[in-house]
């Protein structure tokens, strides 16, 4: 079975925006994905209806093959902007990741076992801030509460790591840290991820799978090795398009 079905996603906005086009894809256990795409190609909104953010006009989304329908606490989420609690720890951030595994009272009354206090520690281990766990995440660069931030989608255990242009707001040399620590993480945890990047030249490092959108539409599927720049400039300008250098120096 695989480990995400998507089968003939269509998403439409309103009456005219076609957003998702007949989308169908299938993921095995531990992939790491890289959805590539121009602006407004749809990649966000495919995110979204991965993690049940987002109902489809038409199709399905089947996870360990269970359709989603509506938020799954084994689907996690990174965003593009940090979204940390600044005036927290990266431990205490990082611990918030089992709040979505808890129970509703455990929530409330913020309690944690011993084993959620153990799993914060690991993933802070996994994304190199273990020694960096007591500092409050307000004092940390861009990069460092990105990687906050996927730890925290590691405590919280998923089936499915989400990441919707996780490094878009770092300098490349953060960017590519970040894409680093996230892709050693799942494949510390056979954990299946896709990331959308609009950065070809820092995806293409570590996706082992490209997925180009454009238009609604997947126009890619391969390996890095078939990621040529015929191929990039097809994804982002249609066949025939303009200069793909311009999109690889981007
Ligand atoms: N909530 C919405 N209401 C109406 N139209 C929307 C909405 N969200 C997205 N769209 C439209 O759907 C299409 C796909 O948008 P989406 O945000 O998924 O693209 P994207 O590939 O993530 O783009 P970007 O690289 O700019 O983030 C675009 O035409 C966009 O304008
Ligand atoms: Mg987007």
């Amino acid at each position: 079975m695989p480990a995400v079905s998507v089968q003939n996603l269509r998403k439409t906005y309103g009456e005219d925006v076609v957003a998702l086009e007949d989308i169908s894809f299938e993921i095995e256990q531990g992939e790491f994905v890289v959805v590539l795409g121009p602006s407004g190609a749809g990649k966000s909104t495919l995110l979204r209806i991965l993690n049940g953010l987002t109902t489809p006009t038409e199709g399905s989304v089947r996870i360990n093959g269970e359709e989603v329908h509506g938020r799954r606490s084994d689907v996690a989420m990174v965003f593009q902007l940090h979204y940390v609690i600044e005036s927290m720890s990266a431990y205490r951030n990082a611990l918030t990741g089992a709040l979505s595994r808890a129970g509703l009272l455990e929530s409330m009354l913020t309690w944690y076992d011993e084993d959620d206090k153990h799993a914060a520690l690991d993933a802070l281990d996994t994304v190199g801030l273990l020694s960096e766990a007591e500092q409050r995440t307000g004092s940390m660069s861009g990069g460092q509460k990105q990687r906050v931030g996927i730890a925290r989608a590691l405590v919280q255990n998923p089936a499915l790591l989400l990441a919707d242009e996780p490094v878009a707001s770092l300098d490349p040399k953060a960017a590519t840290e970040v894409m680093g620590y996230m892709r050693s993480a799942a494949k510390e945890r056979n954990l299946t991820t896709i990331a959308s990047l609009h950065q070809v030249n820092i995806g293409r490092e570590f996706g082992d799978r490209f997925i180009g959108i454009r238009d609604g539409k997947v126009v890619f599927d391969g390996t890095e090795e078939d990621l040529t720049m015929e191929a990039v400039d097809d994804i982002y300008y249609g066949e025939g398009g303009d200069d793909p250098t311009e999109v690889l120096s981007a």
